[in-house]
């Protein structure tokens, strides 16, 4: 059977709650396709930054790298200032890892309600390509005179050609693998000129290459309200970090939810290992009490499972889910470690 290093960092509120339910399908699919997970947990978060101040420590990121893949719950807790977990353990991550793309699925599955009306699963099946590693993320920028009247706070968006092409490339990629073999460009060209004029240039230059991918381009603001009203315009998407972190919440409300919203934060080139996580985040309005929805990090173990080579055990976890969501509306509320279960004996009988 073969043996896969998996780092896993529970993280901070659900984190730990639905990172045990995706653990849990994983084990009960393994077996089947000949599989076995050498596990390493990680004790990142907020509690370790209380005890010791360390967000994620070089030789922690060190051991990280040396792992095959990486499952995340998700990381920031109300006891802790805004952005050090986010920025110190994620976005490092993200950053060191070199994860360039962030790929975030948005597809409605049959049976689940979706806030728009007369949409079924053929309007809502589109992949958003996020850009991982630049954009307004990078943190660049500072503050001037902080506290006085005259206070000045930057936050710059640095974008660069290696940087836009890599991801503009895997987006065409992934577009001409699917069949409507279409590829949109979200962004804010009329305003963001320099990177927008980038992101453009980049997509007609690579797309010569893909002559059989259709592609256009939509605004970001007006992008938002087609994903609302014209789903079915969406195949394949591809745009910067911070436009990318928004569409998909927007993404995940039309297609059932934020806790049904997969995603895989990718280094298409293998020399670091990939982390797949939940679009959510902690949650800590529900944290600590069952309540919150695995599925989502169910849906990124499936992608883990794709990324390590194991499509077929891939599939069987998303026949799973799809099968327990055309008959959660009948089944009433159920608990995080009832929903775990539910798929968990799915896959494994
Ligand atoms: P959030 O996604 O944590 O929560 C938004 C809303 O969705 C809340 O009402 C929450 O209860 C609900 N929700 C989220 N996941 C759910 C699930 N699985 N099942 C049921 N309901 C669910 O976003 P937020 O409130 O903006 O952020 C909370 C914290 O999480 C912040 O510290 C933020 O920085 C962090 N965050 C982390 C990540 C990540 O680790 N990838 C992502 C987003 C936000
Ligand atoms: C996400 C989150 C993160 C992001 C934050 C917590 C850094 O919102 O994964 O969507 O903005 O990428
Ligand atoms: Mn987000």
């Amino acid at each position: 059977s073969r043996s896969i290093r998996l780092a896993v960092v529970p993280g901070d509120g659900i984190g730990p709650e639905v990172v045990a339910e995706g653990l849990k399908v994983l084990s009960a699919v393994a077996p089947a396709h000949d599989l076995t997970f050498q596990q390493t947990d990680y004790d990142l978060g907020a509690a370790r930054w209380h005890r010791t101040g360390e967000t994620l420590p070089d030789a922690v990121l060190a051991e990280l790298r040396e792992q095959e893949v990486i499952l995340l719950g998700a990381v920031g807790d109300p006891s802790v200032p805004s952005g050090v977990l986010e920025r110190g353990l994620l976005l490092r991550a993200r950053f060191e890892l070199d994860h360039y793309v962030n790929l975030r699925p948005v597809k409605l599955f049959p049976g689940v309600a979706t806030p728009l009306a007369g949409a079924g699963p053929d309007d809502i099946d589109m992949i958003v390509v996020r850009e991982g590693t630049e954009g307004p993320y990078t943190g660049v920028g500072g503050v001037l005179r902080k506290g006085t009247p005259a206070e000045v706070a930057t936050q710059e968006s640095v974008n660069t050609y290696y940087g836009v092409e890599r991801v503009v490339r895997y987006a065409f990629e992934v577009a001409a693998s699917r069949p409507r073999r279409k590829l949109t460009l979200v962004h804010k060209d009329n305003v963001l000129t320099f990177a927008g004029e980038l992101y453009q240039r980049v997509l007609a230059e690579v797309g010569a290459e893909f002559p059989q991918v259709a592609t256009d381009y939509v605004h970001v603001d007006a992008a938002t309200m087609f994903f609302v009203n014209q789903p079915r315009r969406f195949d394949v998407v591809v745009t910067d970090n911070l436009f990318g972190d928004i569409i998909t919440d927007i993404g995940a409300a039309i297609a059932g939810g934020i806790g049904l919203a997969a995603s895989g934060n990718v280094n298409p080139t293998g020399a670091a290992p990939s982390m797949f996580e939940p679009v959510h985040g902690s949650a800590p309005d529900i944290a600590g009490q069952g309540k919150a929805d695995p599925t989502a990090t169910i849906l990124s173990v499936a992608m883990l499972l794709d990324h390590v080579g194991a499509p077929a055990a891939a599939r069987a976890v998303e026949r799973a889910v799809s099968d327990d969501l055309t008959e959660r509306g009948a089944l009433g509320a159920r608990s995080t470690a009832q929903i775990g279960d539910a798929i968990a004996k799915r896959v494994s009988g």
